[in-house]
């Protein structure tokens, strides 16, 4: 069996094992994601679902994975959409079951339509039914229908499933450590990503609008091989880089501003994740220098504190620490540290998390905390580090610093002895991002 082919089938081995430790075994059913219309004939971009594909590789819409755990033996199942020669010549190739079944490596592959009558049987007297629960209302109302038609054989001697588990939080456990293909592909999505991150720099100009930036972007994604963007890019000049989330990409970039990129790629279904700011005109003025610069000691104090065995929060709380004692410094929190820890007042400059987990998604699956503890750092975890400071006009603010804001975002894999820095090709100190944004 090919490698690839082989990775997919061990994951629903590794599922079909904790199915059968949990509840001794049952049925899983995981559906792709439907295909969205945009508007008429026209449909958005599809994308697969994550734990569909993640437990597959396969690239279709209109698909579900049955997994069997049984007394007599394991069963992998496909159901995908039939061959057809005429939606071919519209819409492209399709797999259809045969295919499916020898390349995916699946035991059996049955066409869609015969799904509803194939699950019923194998949903009888099963002790568990493993499947995303509150996910697609169209779904969920398929498993209750599946469940009720069991349950109207109970004259015949069956029963439907004791338990119904959601299927996502046992994925979400595996997810959240990358084998060693997962950790290759991201670091392809991170490779391509710092590639866009450095055009940018290499070709703003003041004058320019945020979506030419954007435009730079898409245009080293796709010509490097990824296939889309993990989220739509972030390109916020001036004020706009005070914006989070800044959607709109329409403002003319002025001369002497900062312009705040949050951009990635995905590549083969992973996600990268970077943030770069930088001088519209190249050169950071000594205000912007200074918050870029405690921004940056923010984020090497995060990745010192991103060690297997250590907390999630650990790096939270790091970050959280050298961005008071700098807001102190610059004039910007009255008090000391402790005061401005305790009474939360540097939150008017930095309010959100340090990082997130990365991986199929861009915030990814996995929980964070459970019962309270924070999740314990292993090697294999990926996950972004994302200090900011965004200043704006205020009262209370010297008007030397008003719209200036600055996130630096790194993709962070960890190791047995620390963490690899997956975006480490982006330039990141004053010089090195002065000597991408070089004008001659
Ligand atoms: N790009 C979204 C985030 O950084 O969380
Ligand atoms: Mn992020
Ligand atoms: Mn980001």
């Amino acid at each position: 069996m090919d490698h690839k082919r082989q990775i997919y089938r061990n994951r629903r081995v590794a599922l079909l094992k904790h199915m059968r430790a949990t509840t001794g075994g049952g049925l899983a059913l995981i559906p792709t994601a439907p295909e969205v219309a945009r508007n008429r004939d026209s449909h958005f971009p599809y994308r697969h679902d994550s734990y569909f594909y993640y437990v597959s590789g396969f690239p279709e819409p209109e698909a579900v994975v049955a997994l069997v755990a049984a007394e007599d033996g394991d069963r992998h199942l496909l159901f995908c959409r039939e061959k057809n020669p005429e939606r071919e010549v519209w819409d492209g190739f399709r797999y259809g079951p045969d295919a499916a079944r020898e390349v995916f490596g699946f035991d059996a592959a049955h066409p869609l339509g015969e799904m509803d009558s194939v699950l019923a049987d194998l949903c009888c007297d099963r002790p568990a039914l493993y499947t995303p629960l509150g996910l697609l209302p169209a779904w969920d109302r398929k498993v209750t229908d599946l469940i009720n038609e069991v349950r109207g054989r109970a004259r015949t001697g069956v029963a439907p499933p004791e338990h119904i588990v959601d299927v996502r939080q046992s994925l979400d456990a595996m997810r959240l450590v990358k084998d060693a293909h997962e950790q290759a592909l991201m670091r392809r999505a991170a490779l391509i990503s710092s590639g866009a991150h450095r055009r940018a720099m290499a070709t703003t100009r003041p004058g320019w609008f945020e979506y030419q930036v954007e435009a730079e972007l898409a245009h080293e994604f796709l010509r490097s091989g990824a296939q889309a963007v993990a989220y739509p890019s972030i390109v916020a000049g001036g004020p706009n880089a005070c914006v989070l989330h800044y959607r709109d990409n329409s403002r003319q970039l002025q001369d002497g501003e900062l312009l705040l990129i949050d951009a990635g790629c995905e590549y083969q279904g992973y996600a990268s994740d970077i943030t770069r700011t930088f001088p519209v005109n190249g050169r950071f003025s000594a205000p912007q220098k200074d918050v870029y610069e405690l921004v940056l000691a923010a984020q090497a104090a995060c990745i010192a504190a991103i060690q297997p065995g250590g907390e999630f929060h650990d790096y939270h709380r790091a970050a959280e620490r050298v961005l008071a004692q700098g807001f102190i410094d610059l004039g910007l929190c009255p008090g000391t540290l402790d005061e401005v820890l305790e009474s939360g007042s540097y939150k008017q400059f930095y309010m959100h998390r340090a990082g997130h987990w990365l991986g199929m998604d861009v915030h990814d699956a996995g929980l964070y905390q459970t019962r309270g503890e924070s999740i314990r750092l292993s090697p294999g975890m990926v996950l972004t580090v994302e200090p900011g400071a965004y200043i704006r006009p205020a009262d209370n603010v010297p008007e030397a610093f008003w719209n200036i804001g600055v996130r630096i975002e790194d993709d962070l894999l960890v190791t047995v002895s620390g963490s690899e820095n997956l975006t480490q090709a982006t330039p990141r100190t004053v010089a090195a991002v002065e000597e991408a944004c070089r004008r001659d």
